[in-house]
């Protein structure tokens, strides 16, 4: 089955969710395999909104291990707790930083990335994974790109 995204040309970027949400919904519905669903949403997240890197880190054992994701190439491994990554796990919490430059440990895997939101997903009260998507621009995202990419990734939970 061949699916397409249509966003609107002229639109806010909270439209621009709002229209985004159940087609990604009809994405992924009857798709159960995680790793096909974690690489349409990047590609969709990428096709939307033209970020720079998008992509997840899957949590195997103490790490993050990069998973599928549509940009340039990444780190493979971060630990619990590094890197703005291992934060968003360790603090269970999405994590929004205006100035990647400012944030103390920042892992920079391309030195293009000026800002960064990076939002955990659960199974029950546990991070399985975490979506990470990049800005070439300062101060890129807001609470608006919190609120929408936490909608997203609640369709990608088990
Ligand atoms: N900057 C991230 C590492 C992953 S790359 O941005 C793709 C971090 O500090 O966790």
């Amino acid at each position: 089955m061949s699916h397409t995204i249509h966003i609107p040309h002229t639109s806010s970027k909270e439209e621009i969710y709002i229209s985004l949400l159940p087609q990604l919904k009809g994405l992924l519905e009857g798709e159960t395999d995680t790793i096909a669903n974690f690489a349409n949403v990047s590609a969709a997240l990428k096709m939307t909104f033209g970020f720079f890197w998008v992509g997840f880190y899957i949590v195997k054992r103490e790490e993050l291990v990069l998973g599928p994701f549509q940009g340039t190439i990444a780190c493979t491994r971060i630990k619990y707790g590094k890197g703005v990554c291992g934060t968003a796990w360790k603090e269970k919490r999405t994590v929004i930083v205006e100035d990647v430059n400012q944030f103390p440990g920042h892992i920079a895997c391309d030195a293009a990335s000026q800002s960064e939101i990076v939002i955990p997903l659960f199974d029950h009260d546990e991070v399985i994974a975490v979506l990470d998507i990049d800005s070439k621009h300062l101060n890129h995202f807001d609470e608006t790109d919190a609120h929408y990419l936490q909608q997203i990734v609640k369709l990608l939970e088990l």
